[in-house]
């Protein structure tokens, strides 16, 4: 059996301001298509699990409501509410005891962020099926890896290793070394190598697995949740599953994946999504003159934004701010929310 779960207690900080405290950014729909990110992650898995029964999310309390607004096909019973976000390890964590519970530990998780942007669906649904069969065979920690085209400093790189088998018609190899977000020299040396691969963020294996695993290397966490349950969440460590499990643990195998994705991590994104390097791209009524590569939004389709002799720029209108920033240092734009008035 294989239980998806949809990672969504992220706040998104890097799309602000249009993400908000409780409109994060796998609320918003940003490339046009109609559907929410959140909304998309879960469309794609449906086919897989034919149907709702089996698919999970995982959120935090401010966002539960809007999970619900988001989703309201999703069972109110696999609907996991965090106190408070602990980052994904303890998300990780506390949704495999729950499924666990439920379902009993030889059941398949699938771990699945919600801030995935993926152009081949089916390819994606072949691939997914393969990481189940690998992982229900094997007992191994299943990652998919996609093909780098710069040295991003945001993502997880994963070192492939020798082949491990063949399943669902697909190679597999097992993981040398799991590096996360990586400094850039240790990027660039990573895309010279040529044997990285980016790490997509999903992970599949056994409750089994995730639980041992994470009682070797994530020993605090998991006593703590066992023994105290939910109510113990602010207390826990904030550390993401890349650092608390991934980096540490002997059992993973990757497979290459071939569906077209993207991270849609910050400003720059939308610009590689919705067109190529050094365009303007027009999510804005706007005057632009001799201005090149920028990315210009304004939630009100009536505002009208104006650039003048300008490079590389983020200009951003959502309501009571606007955000201008230079189009190499959207990373930094995170340091600033945690700056500001609470509910900007
Ligand atoms: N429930 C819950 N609770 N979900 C969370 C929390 C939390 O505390 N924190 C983050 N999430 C969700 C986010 O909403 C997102 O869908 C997913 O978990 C991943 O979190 P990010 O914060 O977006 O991680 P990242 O993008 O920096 O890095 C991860 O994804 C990359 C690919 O997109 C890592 O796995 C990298 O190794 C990977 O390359
Ligand atoms: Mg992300």
């Amino acid at each position: 059996k294989f239980v998806p779960i949809i990672l969504a207690g992220g706040k998104g900080e890097r799309f602000w301001p249009l993400s908000r405290k409780h409109r994060p950014k796998q609320f918003l729909c940003l490339d046009g298509s109609g559907e929410s990110l959140i909304q998309a992650t879960a469309n794609r898995l449906l086919p897989i699990v034919g149907g709702w029964d089996d698919i999970w999310v995982i959120t935090s309390k401010l966002l539960e409501t809007g999970v619900q607004e988001q989703l309201p096909s999703l069972p109110a019973a696999n609907l996991l509410a965090e106190p408070e976000g602990r980052d994904t390890a303890a998300a990780v964590a506390w949704a495999t005891l729950e499924v666990a519970k439920r379902y009993g530990e030889d059941v398949v998780v699938g771990f699945f962020p919600a801030d995935a942007w993926i152009a081949d669906a089916e390819a994606f649904a072949q691939t997914i099926e393969s990481a189940v069969q690998l992982a229900e065979h094997t007992g191994a920690i299943v990652t998919l890896g996609i093909t780098p085209t710069f040295p991003s400093i945001g993502y997880g790189y994963i070192q492939q290793g020798i082949a491990s088998g063949k399943y669902n018609d697909r190679d597999t190899y097992r993981v040398d070394r799991f590096t996360e977000k990586p400094d850039l020299e240790t990027a660039k040396s990573f895309i010279a190598s040529g044997d990285y691969t980016w790490n997509s963020g999903i992970f599949i294996f056994t409750a089994s697995t995730a639980i041992g695993e994470l009682n070797i290397h994530a020993p605090e966490l998991m006593q703590l949740l066992i023994e105290k349950g939910v109510s113990i969440y602010p207390t826990l460590p904030k550390i993401s599953i890349d650092y608390a499990l991934m980096e540490k643990t002997k059992l993973t195998h990757v497979i290459p994946a071939d569906f077209g994705w993207d991270d849609l991590g910050d400003w720059n994104a939308i610009e590689r999504l919705l067109k190529g390097d050094n365009i303007n791209v027009e999510l804005a009524n706007h005057v632009c003159i001799d201005t090149t590569g920028a990315v210009l939004y304004a939630s009100n389709p009536d505002e009208v934004v104006v650039t003048i002799g300008l490079e590389d720029v983020v200009v951003v209108r959502d309501g009571d701010v606007t955000l201008i920033v230079a189009k190499d240092r959207t990373q930094e734009i995170k340091q600033v929310v945690n700056k500001i008035k609470e509910d900007r």
